[in-house]
């Protein structure tokens, strides 16, 4: 049985339809990065809010909160890196095919945000805005996961297939 439309696996149907997707090393650094992000953002969590431990003057903050800082920003300035580099072969490409246009949208607002409030926590934060500035600064950063995932899926339903 003929299938009426065009396999996306197939080469000759490849120049039908352009798609987005990005180089394999490019996917591994932008994944790797991503997920580095989170796992410093959550072991600071963790280690901030429920594993504290017994100081000389009382509990004080456990050591291993500093190296997931240290990481983290790290982390950051090479997120940083990866997303400009997306900029002229995927964004701009996509963007002008209209394609996924709302959570690429969405994904750079995101990212904005981030960089600006993880900025203002570095910089900018007094004690008294610093609470603010850091429930603003992860809940977007746990969002920011599920943010990547939709935009993936969509991406790849605006093609129709999922996978
Ligand atoms: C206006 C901005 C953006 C537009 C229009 C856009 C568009 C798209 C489209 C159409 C796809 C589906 C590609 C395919 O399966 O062929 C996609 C996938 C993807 N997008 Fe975006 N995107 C934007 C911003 C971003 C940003 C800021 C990131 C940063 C993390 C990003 C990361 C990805 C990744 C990792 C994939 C999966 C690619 C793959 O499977 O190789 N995108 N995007
Ligand atoms: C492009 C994305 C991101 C950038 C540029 C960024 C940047 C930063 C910066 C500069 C800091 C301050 C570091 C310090 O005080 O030593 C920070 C703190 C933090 N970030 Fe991110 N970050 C990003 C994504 C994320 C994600 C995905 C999470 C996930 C949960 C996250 C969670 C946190 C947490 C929990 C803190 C500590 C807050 C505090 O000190 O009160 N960040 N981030």
């Amino acid at each position: 049985m003929r299938h009426s439309k065009p396999s996306l696996h197939h080469p000759s149907s490849r120049s039908q339809i352009s798609r987005f997707r990005l180089e394999r090393w490019h996917r591994f650094w932008v994944y790797g990065i991503s997920g580095l992000l989170l796992v410093t953002g959550a072991a600071w969590l963790v280690a901030h809010y429920f594993m504290h431990v017994a100081g000389e003057f009382g509990e004080t903050i456990n050591p291993i909160e500093p190296w997931t800082m240290k990481l983290h920003g790290a982390a950051a300035m090479a997120a940083l890196f990866f997303i400009g580099s997306l900029l002229n072969s995927h964004i701009r490409r996509a963007n002008k095919a209209q394609r996924n246009r709302y959570s690429g949208w969405t994904m750079l607002a995101l990212l904005a945000l981030l960089t600006i409030s993880g900025y203002a926590l570095y910089y900018l934060a007094s004690e008294s805005t610093r609470p603010a500035w850091s429930i603003g600064h992860w809940t977007l950063g746990l969002a920011f996961p599920i943010m990547l995932i939709l935009h993936i899926y969509l991406g790849r339903l605006s093609y129709g297939v999922a996978t």
